[in-house]
């Protein structure tokens, strides 16, 4: 085949005679992976193909021709019978080789007034639009898990730490309902995407306006389910912030998975052993048989960087670009599907971890130790008049008596404690009891019982 055959094969190919490198094509192509579009990219040449009727670009009878053979394209792809042809460069000039094979020259009036540059806008807004929503279903399903849990296991104290050190006693679902409440926010910020993506670019041609009266664009926005239209055409085809938009969520979302697998391995280490990963989501080790790894909580962990790194790529590829569509924006199609991929598998994973974690209240509770009801002892002395900058003080120095008699600050006695204030009385013996400690905290917010289970209700409330 001469050069000038090669190059007419291509779509675009009528003002070249060179020939395309091979590895120039190689470069070039996005159907590898552009080609997960291929029914948003039909429903969008479906819908401009009924829009081409208003302007009597087609008639009825061409525009039904045109939607029957992308139906027969798409069957195509569906039954993965799809054949790609050697000059394929993207899912948008497969569909159209393929159409014009099928239904003939016909087929050539489907690109009027359109270009690849408002098209792949609108076929990646699409296919965002149903990819969304699929993760806002992992979303809920893993809060879902999570709030159940911390209903059912409302019963169980353990240590809350900061710095990593034992602080103040908890219940076990105050902590799993601190990290449900970073995911209902997720799932709030995720909403609040849709109406950014949903945004209608067709209609906008390579980058000036479709020049044919009677372009009715916001029909084609309601055939194909867009909120909106755009409403600068130059923006409309260079606009990728949705993709901006959506990897700075993920990589928030994979930042919040990857600190709650941080916790939770901590917790089933032998040292803590407050929870224990089901077989199903552990894997062993190839030389010592004893060991359970919490590789699916390490791969969240690990999976948060390439996330992010994703997100901080496509930045750096936005950032230098001149006005309308430039090839760089080719390079917004693989982060992206990294990206969902892999924040809807981890969603899914967390979910799985979480569902069949056991756990272990004995250890959470053996955990617990009394200097850390020295903070209740201080507040004791505050509900009896003193400043609680005072009584802090006073708590701590009963805390270095009883390191000093190597004792715990349970074990001072009436009379310890009131050679430190002589505000102490004999109900101070009730301040050693984790449960009080804990049903105290009962301001909205707080671990009590109450607090606990007003936040799932108000947690559910998100999720539904
Ligand atoms: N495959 C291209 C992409 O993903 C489609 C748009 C091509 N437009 C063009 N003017 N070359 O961005």
């Amino acid at each position: 085949m001469s050069g000038t055959e090669f190059t007419k094969q291509k779509l675009w190919g009528g003002r070249f005679t060179g020939k395309t490198d091979p590895l120039m094509h190689e470069y070039n192509q996005s159907l590898s992976y552009d080609r997960r579009m291929w029914a948003q990219d039909i429903r969008g040449s479906q819908a401009y193909a009924r829009a081409l009727v208003g302007c009597k670009i087609l008639t009825p009878d061409e525009r039904d021709q045109i939607i029957a053979g992308l139906d027969a394209v798409g069957k195509e792809w569906k039954e993965d019978k799809f054949v790609i042809a050697e000059d394929d460069e993207d899912i948008h000039t497969a569909n159209e080789r393929r159409l014009k094979e099928l239904i003939g020259p016909v087929a050539g009036k489907l690109h009027t007034g359109r270009s690849r540059n408002d098209q792949v806008a609108t076929d990646m807004r699409l296919w965002m639009m149903d990819v969304v929503h699929g993760i806002e279903t992992s979303l809920r399903g893993l809060l879902d898990v999570m709030i159940k849990r911390a209903e059912s296991e409302v019963d169980h104290l353990m240590p809350g730490y900061t710095h990593l050190q034992r602080a103040q006693p908890i219940r076990w679902s105050h902590f799993l309902l601190s990290h449900a409440t970073y995911f209902s926010q997720d799932l709030l910020r995720l909403r609040d995407l849709i109406p950014r993506i949903s945004v209608l670019p067709l209609g906008s041609g390579p980058l000036a306006g479709n020049p044919f009266a009677g372009l009715d664009r916001d029909t084609i926005a309601k055939d194909l389910g867009f909120h909106s239209v755009g409403t600068n055409s130059m923006h409309s085809v260079s606009d990728r912030d949705f993709v901006a938009e959506f990897l700075m969520w993920a990589s928030l979302a994979m930042v919040h998975m990857s600190k709650m697998a941080e916790d939770l391995i901590i917790y089933s280490s032998s040292e803590f052993g407050f929870v224990q990963l089901s077989d199903a989501y552990s894997t062993g080790s190839s030389i010592m048989p004893q060991k359970k790894n919490p590789d699916s909580l390490e791969l969240l962990r690990g999976k948060s960087g390439r996330v992010f790194g994703q997100m901080s790529g496509f930045m750096m590829t936005l950032k230098g670009i001149p006005s309308t569509y430039n090839k760089d924006l080719q390079e917004d199609k693989e982060p992206l599907f990294d990206a969902v991929e892999t924040v809807d598998r981890s969603l899914k994973i967390a979910t799985g971890v979480l569902s069949t974690m056991t756990i272990f209240p004995q250890k959470m509770r053996a955990a617990l130790t009394p200097d850390m009801l020295a903070t209740d002892l201080a507040e004791y002395l505050v509900r009896k008049g003193i400043p609680f900058r005072e009584t802090h003080h006073i708590s701590g120095s009963a805390v270095r008596i009883s390191e000093e008699r190597k004792c715990q600050l349970t074990d001072l006695t009436l009379a310890d404690l009131q050679g430190l204030s002589d505000k102490f009385e004999q109900d101070v013996m009730q301040v050693w009891s984790f449960d009080e400690s804990v049903e105290r905290r009962d301001a909205v917010g707080g671990t009590s019982r109450r607090a606990v289970l007003e936040q799932c209700e108000r947690l559910q409330k998100v999720v539904a």
